[in-house]
Parts: C-alpha cells; sequence; structure tokens
C-alpha cells in the first residue's frame, strides 16, 4: 500500500485481508503492547471483528514491516452507528519497542485517519505517552471516561 523510510504499510480490510497472517499480527499486539496491552483472546476478537463482513462490523488493520518483519500494527473497529456515537474506535496500536521515535506509529494513526470516515475514538491512560501522539494528529480529550466493570 506505501512504503516510508523502507518501511512498508499494508491495510487489511473485511473485504481485502487475505495476505494477512493474523497469528504473526496477534503475537506482535500481544508482546509489543506491554503494559498498554490485553489478553491474546481479546486483541484476537478486535482483529476478527475488524476483519468481519457481518452487517454493522468491520473496520481495519494496519500492518508496518521492515525487511518482512512485522515493527508495527494498528486495529480499528467500525462500531455501526453514528452521531452519538462516534463511527470508528481505534482499539490498539503498537510499534516494535526498536522502532519507537522514528515516526511508525505516527504513519499508522494518520493511515487509519486517512482511509476511514467519520469520527474515531479511542482510549489511552493519563499516563501512557502515546497521549502526545494522538493529540499530535489532532485527537482532542472532551469526556472522561468511566466503566462499570464486570
Ligand atoms: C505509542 C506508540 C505506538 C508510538 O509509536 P512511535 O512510532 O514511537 O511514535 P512516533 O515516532 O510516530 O511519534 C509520533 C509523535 O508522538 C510523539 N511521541 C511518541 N512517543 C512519545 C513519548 N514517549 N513521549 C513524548 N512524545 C512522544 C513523538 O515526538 C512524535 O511527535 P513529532 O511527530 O512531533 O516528532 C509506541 O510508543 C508504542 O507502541 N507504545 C506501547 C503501546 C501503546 O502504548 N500503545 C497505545 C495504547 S493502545
Amino acid at each position: 500500500m506505501a512504503e516510508i523510510n523502507g518501511i512498508s504499510y499494508n491495510r487489511y480490510t473485511p473485504q481485502d485481508h487475505a495476505g494477512l497472517n493474523r497469528d504473526e499480527v496477534l503475537d506482535f499486539l500481544f508482546k509489543h503492547l506491554d503494559e498498554y496491552g490485553d489478553k491474546r483472546e481479546d486483541i484476537a476478537k478486535c482483529m476478527d471483528y475488524a476483519l468481519s463482513s457481518a452487517e454493522g462490523k468491520g473496520g481495519s488493520v494496519l500492518v508496518a514491516r521492515e525487511k518482512n518483519e512485522v515493527v508495527g500494527a494498528l486495529i480499528l473497529n467500525n462500531t455501526g452507528m453514528n452521531g452519538y456515537i462516534p463511527e470508528n474506535i481505534l482499539v490498539y496500536v503498537a510499534v516494535h519497542g526498536r522502532t519507537r521515535g522514528k515516526g511508525v506509529g505516527k504513519n499508522l494513526v494518520q493511515m487509519a485517519i486517512d482511509h476511514t470516515q467519520g469520527s474515531i475514538a479511542l482510549h489511552v491512560e493519563p499516563q501512557n505517552p502515546a497521549r502526545h501522539l494522538y493529540e499530535k494528529l489532532g485527537f482532542s480529550n472532551k469526556y472522561l471516561e468511566y466503566r462499570l466493570m464486570r
């Protein structure tokens, strides 16, 4: 899809994900989300939702590769709603520890924005430096998020 500074970026969707190695990208996200990650099975659910062509589901999976090795990945889910709830949720983005600070995270989020219609929500822990990345790309935080955990 694109090549920037020797890193290739590919976008997989419900209509076109034949070339995606699901386990490779799941393993990558599980490892490189660090303390901001989830259980592997939850990341798998998010990816399967993104690649589902069922009504109201869908989204995209973006993968950055350097010399064929995964160095970054992002998953965006469509919510199936609009207006009162944003159309999309950016659920996961991670860049390999040794590749951080070189613009890969920014390229992934920018590509997600460029290829998506409607608003994009995301949540981030207050102490996560990923906030800087989101704010630089125009995300703002108007709300506090509360959850009733069950
Ligand atoms: C968040 C993350 C994806 C950023 O990826 P990255 O490739 O290192 O980010 P980039 O190099 O594209 O940086 C983009 C911008 O954010 C800023 N930024 C990124 N990390 C930063 C940090 N730790 N402190 C301050 N600014 C930071 C950069 O300065 C850059 O701004 P610039 O374009 O003005 O120079 C990466 O740090 C990561 O994988 N973290 C662990 C997983 C995580 O927290 N994911 C998000 C929650 S789901």
